[in-house]
């Protein structure tokens, strides 16, 4: 399996997302400072990613030798400047906020124990990350068994995640499992996140699959034949609206006009209990020349000026089901109703 990132003596050792897929280049970041900004330029990207790189990130603004003054002076510090890398996606202030609430970090008696602690959390935080995407790619295949073809959006595979992913781990699951669902991945303009990562991890899986640009999805699911889309999400309301990838409300309203479930997969840390609805979520404005230049290349008239959200909100009343480790959730009367219980065989009650 792929892996996005890894945490040794050296720092966090992360594989630069930006040069992907023509070049597999693993960076080092040895600061807080250094993984915020491989956050803001997404050379660590997805939101599941973010949070357990964060937290990783916590753990290298303390080294055993500082005093303990200054190293929850420089706890504090980090905490602020991971915090505000990037604004969508909850998993990356809820990774930092609990990291900062576990015991051993208020209990740590000198700078040493301290640093052990916060490895060990972001550890902990990096195996249960790992753990939920085994279970979402599980309890995703039980719903999407015998579709025959599926379409998603964006990447959210072990590039995003600290484990199989969410979204393209239902998609593998599937495949493991030896159904044969059509695979079509979205481009997902400006930054193509689907034409170059999600094609890159379903190429590595050995996955048949077609890319199409963003606009031709609805005109896809017009053909008949897609059965499912299926998207992650940045950060998902009490209500049920969804945070994801720009295109993501596109694609659910072409998806509803054509009878199709539309399927959002994503850990319980990308719920966010906090926030009511979606219209109420920060989004991240990006460059322009994101979207005014490709491949580092100006294509747009001088004078052009560009508008370049980064992600859209869903309205819940779009979703069929959220898929999660605990199971299948459902919106119902604006609000979401989380499955009861699981048997030990691991199968759903809701
Ligand atoms: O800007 P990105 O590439 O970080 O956006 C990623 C997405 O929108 C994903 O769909 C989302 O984070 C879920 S990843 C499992």
């Amino acid at each position: 399996m792929l892996r996005a990132m890894e945490f040794g003596a050296a720092g966090l050792r992360i594989l630069d997302q930006t040069r992907l897929p023509s070049r597999t280049e693993y960076r080092v970041l040895k600061t807080p400072g250094a993984v915020a900004a491989a956050i803001r330029r997404l050379a660590i990207r997805g939101a599941p990613a973010i949070g357990v790189a964060a937290a990783y990130g916590l753990a290298l603004a303390v080294g055993p030798e500082m005093t303990l003054g200054r190293a929850r002076s420089r706890l504090a510090a980090a905490a602020a400047l991971l915090k505000s890398a990037r604004p969508t996606a909850v998993n990356l202030a809820w990774a930092v906020e609990r990291v900062l609430a576990e015991p051993q970090v208020a209990a740590a008696q000198d700078s040493a124990a301290l640093s052990q602690a916060l490895v060990a959390i972001a550890a902990a935080m990096e195996g249960e990350d790992r753990a939920f995407g085994q279970s979402i790619a599980r309890h995703g295949a039980r719903l999407l068994s015998g579709v025959r073809g599926v379409l998603t959006h964006c990447n959210t595979g072990a590039l995003a995640t600290a484990g199989p992913g969410t979204a393209l781990a239902v998609i593998l699951e599937l495949w493991r499992q030896g159904e044969r669902p059509a695979v079509f991945a979205d481009e997902t303009r400006p930054l193509l996140q689907g034409a170059r990562l999600t094609s890159f991890e379903l190429g590595a899986a050995g996955i048949p699959h077609q890319l199409l640009v963003d606009g031709a999805a609805a005109w896809l699911l017009a053909q008949g034949g897609i059965e499912a889309v299926i998207v992650g999400a940045d950060r998902i309301c009490r209500n049920g609206d969804v945070a994801n990838k720009i295109g993501t409300y596109g694609l659910a309203l072409a998806a509803n006009a054509h009878g199709v479930p539309f399927y959002v997969a994503a850990p319980s840390s990308t719920f966010d209990p906090e926030l009511a609805r979606g219209d109420l979520i920060p989004i991240e404005q990006r460059a322009e020349a994101e979207v005014l230049e490709v491949g580092g290349r100006r294509q747009a008239p001088a004078g052009a000026r560009a508008w370049n959200p980064a992600f859209d909100v869903t309205p819940a009343a779009l979703v069929t089901a959220y898929i999660t480790e605990r199971g299948i959730v459902r919106c119902r009367g604006g609000r979401l109703v989380w499955p009861e219980a699981e048997t030990p065989a691991g199968e759903v009650l809701s």
